[in-house]
């Protein structure tokens, strides 16, 4: 008997996968259709700058864009809704009071950024949620105590010597200029392979990290690309583009060096060589602290947790540190006057530079003062975000729902002009206690607050303390005005093109 029309028909498998497909793709345009009414309705309450119905506010976001965030937070009081593409929305807020009720809960991590860091990061401190979060900080914050970061002093200033040695054989007293970003990166990375690791690479001589120092400013400018740009959200599309591939390349170079880092300091351990190694050092440090907890229980600390933990303090713990005190130099730079009065206080505490104590730190509180400013108007971390677990009520009792990925800008805070007057003047003396008493407690956040805080907050202050203390000393900067700096928004706020100044030694007394 010859088949009827309609069987023929159903058993043609393409025909039928073309069917499926079909209706899998109507049922996945009526989601994100439903979607977007949704986050419409949701965020209706919040009035948003004009947007393009498909890439939303997606030119505005992109990386150098500081001076139109600036005019948003003047124009739109407290918070803006911020589409990226048709089906995606972050809901940016930039106000004290909003700051405190976002920054009192414990909503998770958001998926933007760190879901696009994870593949290389893998899940550390910084994008861990949850029981393990609190388990790893409780293991981790030990290695922050004051009575260890006492003992980095020395170290520290050791490394800024080196970069110092290095500007005095390319500057003589004569005024020279010269890009001092990549030193200080180097010198960053150094301190803390040394802090941490206890690990001696010389990298500011010898090179010898320069592969790991490309990747990693690499990553950043791949992953904040990603962020922004909703078609390569998708991990199969983006797996496939030419940044998927140059993501998956680096990640392996950052692999490479962390695994190095590890399997170097397991060996002797391995070995019986323990107690030779720990007898040399006076304090536990950061390595040796995860190696003992993994040694101690291997089931709540996986070998995938320890390289995890290396790679985000290695990272976190020296770029963060270097755009910093790059942009204290340049603070500095553009006021004289503030330069000479840091530089007279550090003399007085000082002398010359050639012992330094943690007390006679505690005391350099103009150049504290700077160091702050510096943060208020050019903070190193631009944002943080959340994603709401509850729905959530900010003070003026507007609401948003579960599920809105919300982002406390930082930037947009330290510069909204209804905390801050005159937002763009670099003012030292906005830190004095008595100004500072009578700030809003949530108005300057640049290490963020609560539980989820930094945990490196201590260890970059006296970082950049020691550092920009030994560099007022040995030389007097001033702006290069031909090459004034860009900013690079790749989650961290970075010189596009570096830091340029006029380097001048002062002669040996
Ligand atoms: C000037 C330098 C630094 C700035 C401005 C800074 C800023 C921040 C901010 C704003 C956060 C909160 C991130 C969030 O909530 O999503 C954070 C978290 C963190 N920072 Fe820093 N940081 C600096 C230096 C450091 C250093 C030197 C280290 C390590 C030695 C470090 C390690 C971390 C870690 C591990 C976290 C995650 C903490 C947690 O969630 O428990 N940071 N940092």
């Amino acid at each position: 008997m010859e088949a009827s029309w309609l069987e023929t028909r159903w058993a043609r498998p393409l025909y039928l996968a073309f069917v499926f497909c079909l209706a899998l793709g109507l049922l996945q345009t009526i989601k994100l259709y439903l979607r977007r009414q949704r986050l419409l309705r949701d965020l209706r309450p919040f009035p948003a700058p004009p947007t393009h119905w498909f890439y939303g506010h997606q030119k505005f976001l992109q990386e150098d864009k500081m001076e139109k965030l600036e005019e948003t937070v003047e124009k739109y009081p407290c918070a803006f809704p911020c589409w990226v593409g048709p089906f995606q929305a972050f809901f940016f807020i930039y106000d004290p009071d909003y700051a405190k009720t976002f920054l009192s809960r414990t909503d998770p991590k958001s998926q933007y950024p760190y879901r696009f860091m994870t593949p290389c990061l893998g899940k550390g401190l910084l994008n861990l949620d949850g029981p393990k979060w609190f388990q790893h900080r409780r293991l981790l914050t030990p290695g922050f105590h004051c009575d260890i970061l006492k003992t980095y002093v020395d170290m520290m200033a050791h490394s800024v010597n080196t970069m110092l040695d290095k500007w005095e054989k390319i500057c003589s007293t004569q005024d020279t200029a010269m890009e001092v970003f990549e030193h200080i990166n180097l010198m960053a990375l150094d301190i803390i392979m040394k802090c941490a690791f206890s690990r001696e690479t010389n990298c500011q001589i010898n090179s010898s990290l320069d592969p790991y120092v490309k990747a990693t400013v690499e990553l950043r400018k791949i992953i904040f690309y990603r962020m922004y740009n909703f078609w390569h959200h998708h991990d199969i599309i983006f797996k496939f583009s030419p940044n998927g591939h140059l993501f998956q390349e680096l990640s392996k170079v950052l692999h490479q060096h962390t695994e190095k880092v590890i399997q170097d300091r397991k060996k002797p351990l391995k070995a019986g060589m323990k107690q030779d190694n720990t007898q040399k050092k006076k304090y536990q440090d950061f390595l040796d602290i995860i190696l003992s907890a993994q040694a101690e229980n291997e089931d709540s600390f996986s070998n995938a947790d320890l390289r995890s933990e290396v790679n985000t303090f290695m990272l976190a713990g020296h770029d963060t540190s270097a755009v910093s005190l790059s942009w204290l130099l340049y603070c500095l730079a553009l006021n004289p006057e503030h330069q000479e009065r840091c530089r007279e206080e550090i003399r007085s505490i000082l002398g010359d530079g050639s012992s330094i104590t943690w007390d006679q730190l505690g005391e350099m509180s103009y150049t504290t003062m700077c160091i702050k400013e510096t943060f208020r108007l050019i903070p190193p971390v631009t944002s943080i975000s959340r994603e709401l677990s509850k729905p959530l009520t900010f003070s003026d009792g507007r609401s948003l729902p579960a599920g809105i990925t919300v982002v406390l800008s930082i930037w947009g805070l330290h510069h909204n002009p209804a905390v801050w007057k005159s937002p763009k003047i670099f003012d030292p003396l906005r830190f004095t206690k008595e100004n500072s008493d009578q700030r809003h407690p949530y108005a300057f956040l640049p290490f963020s607050t609560g539980p989820r805080n930094c945990i490196g907050e201590q260890f970059a202050m006296l970082e950049l303390k020691v550092a920009i203390a030994l560099i007022l000393l040995h030389f007097k900067v001033t702006p290069d005005l031909t090459r004034p700096p860009v900013f690079s928004n790749h989650i961290i706020l970075k010189p596009k093109h570096g830091i340029h100044l006029h380097l001048k030694k002062f002669p040996k007394c």
